[in-house]
């Protein structure tokens, strides 16, 4: 879907379907719904003085002005109670919107900016939120469009009627376009079968990212993991048939002078659990063990976009985890990248592993922050649930905040939970520096300490197992792919930058 800014009154509008928006309790519309509602004869208050519509947050009226104004059909959209209203509320009501126009097969949608006027949101802020929540929602993975009709959108115009606000619209619909399609990267290499989401089918990805910004970028095969003594990841990479990368993009590769923060990525494209293999009962969903690999490249694709003025480094160690002859096995000892020494109890900790030559790596940057995602373990699923929060683990109080007000802007929610000394104890080993996996209980602290090991710098650890895929559809999120973490971090870099 392209999106355009246009100056002028949206009753006049050349598009086939024009979004409007109303609060509850509204009776006589104001503002561009007013105008459209006298360019059509009063229909808009008619529908409200008759019951027929009440401005209930995500309630979509549809009317046909047959002629009154250039366009087909006019959809107004409830905003809901003006005093519970936020930048959550316009992601969604955008959302609703849009899906409407889709199902009656619009081509052209003009929209207002929900939520700037009575809503007292910041213009800019409500733009992104408009646009980001109409493409997000709009969103479908290739190989299901295919068996979908025509239900495509082409144009999603933003129409304004005060030209002093033009620039700053312009601006934040780029923005949300932008990050629109990182999260759109994201969710389509989340959704895409691991037999084509290979490691190397991310390398391309990462690629084409660093191609189309100019990025710096290196693609890690085994040699060059080997010639870095990086056991744990070469560990897991061991038993995979597919070849494994450890990618490298680098943003603003050359400016020494802006504040360095390193993004890590679990790339495990599909997760059996080697050796330790897992039930084969719902084993395909393991096709989204790269989510957090794939929230790195999101973010790497909308950060150049957006062209933030800040050294980013995204890092994504990429390989399945298979059983196979050559594969590592249970009581195997691996030295990581710095020396320490892994006695191997489940080689279905396969990610804790790959991580911790990645996380050593972070360390050359001299970074100001390390963010890593992972969807790294069941017990955060089981702790807070499927599709409800993702966990973060910090040992930096000004990083954890930064995080948490950037997941309260995108609603991408984050439970901080605690890196207690512990834990450590039960990954206590008699052969090595440590065990890869400290058994049942607590495994989410665990597996939190386990990294920490590998962490020299201001870090946070996002366990996103329960959140990159996602059984139901949500109000802007499809079934499928999520590409939760993505706004995320691109909100928490924003909120570096000041803006
Ligand atoms: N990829 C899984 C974790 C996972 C589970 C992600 C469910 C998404 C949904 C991870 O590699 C794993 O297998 N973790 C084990 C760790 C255990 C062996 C210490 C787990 O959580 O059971
Ligand atoms: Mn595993
Ligand atoms: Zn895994």
């Amino acid at each position: 879907m392209e999106v355009k800014v246009e100056h002028g009154a949206i009753q006049s509008s050349s598009a086939d379907t024009l979004i409007v928006n109303l609060f509850e309790g509204v009776e006589i519309p104001g503002g561009a719904t007013g105008a459209v509602d006298q360019a059509v004869g009063g229909a808009i208050r008619d529908l409200i003085a008759g019951g027929d519509f009440t401005g209930k947050a995500g309630e979509v009226a549809v009317l046909y002005p047959r002629g009154a104004i250039p366009a087909r059909r006019v959809l107004v959209v409830g905003l809901g109670q003006a005093q519970k209203f936020d930048l959550e509320g316009v992601r969604r009501i955008a959302a609703a919107a849009i899906r409407r126009a889709a199902e009656l097969n619009a081509k052209n949608v003009a929209t207002i900016v929900h939520g700037a006027g009575i809503g007292g949101i910041p213009l800019a802020d409500a733009t992104q939120a408009t646009v980001e929540g109409s493409l997000l929602a709009a969103y479908r993975f290739e190989a299901q469009k295919k068996q979908e009709s025509e239900n495509r959108i082409e144009t999603l115009t933003i129409v304004e009627y005060d030209s002093d606000r033009l620039a700053t619209i312009r601006q934040a619909a780029s923005t949300a376009f932008g990050i629109a399609a990182g999260v759109f990267l994201a969710r389509d290499l989340v959704n895409m079968p691991p037999n084509i989401a290979t490691p190397t089918r991310l390398a391309e990805a990462a690629r084409k990212i660093a191609d189309t910004y100019g990025m710096a970028i290196t693609i890690g095969d085994r040699e060059w993991a080997a010639e870095r003594r990086m056991g744990a990841y070469l560990a897991v990479a061991k038993g995979a048939g597919e070849s494994p990368k450890f990618i490298v993009l680098e943003h603003h590769a050359d400016r020494v002078d802006l504040p360095t923060v390193v993004l890590v990525g679990k790339g495990i494209t599909f997760d059996t659990g080697g050796i330790s293999i897992k039930p084969s009962e719902r084993m395909g969903e393991m096709k989204s063990d790269m989510g957090g690999a794939a929230a790195v490249l999101g973010a790497m694709e909308a950060i150049g976009h957006l062209d933030l003025p800040l050294h980013v480094i995204g890092i994504t160690p990429c390989t399945e985890n298979m059983p196979d002859a050559l594969a590592y096995r249970p009581a195997d000892v691996i030295t990581a990248s710095n020396g320490k020494t892994i006695e191997i109890i489940s080689t279905d900790a396969e990610g804790r592993m790959v991580l911790a030559d990645a996380l050593v790596y972070a360390t050359q940057y001299k970074p100001v922050a390390v963010i890593d995602l992972a969807t790294l373990t069941g017990a955060c699923v089981i702790a807070l649930g499927s599709g409800v929060a993702a966990g973060i683990f910090c040992n930096d109080d000004t990083l954890r905040d930064r995080l948490l007000s950037a997941a309260d802007i995108t609603n991408e929610r984050l439970w901080p939970l605690p890196l207690y000394e512990d834990y450590r104890r039960t990954i206590q080993s008699d052969v090595a520096d440590m065990k890869n996996s400290g058994g049942r209980f607590g495994g989410v602290g665990t597996s939190a300490v386990f990294l920490q090991e590998f962490t020299d710098y201001p870090w946070a650890h996002l366990d996103i197992a329960g959140m990159a895929l996602s059984e139901k559809a949500k109000e802007y999120v499809p079934a499928g792919g999520t590409g939760f973490g993505v706004r995320l971090l691109v909100a928490y870099l924003q909120g570096m930058l000041g803006s």
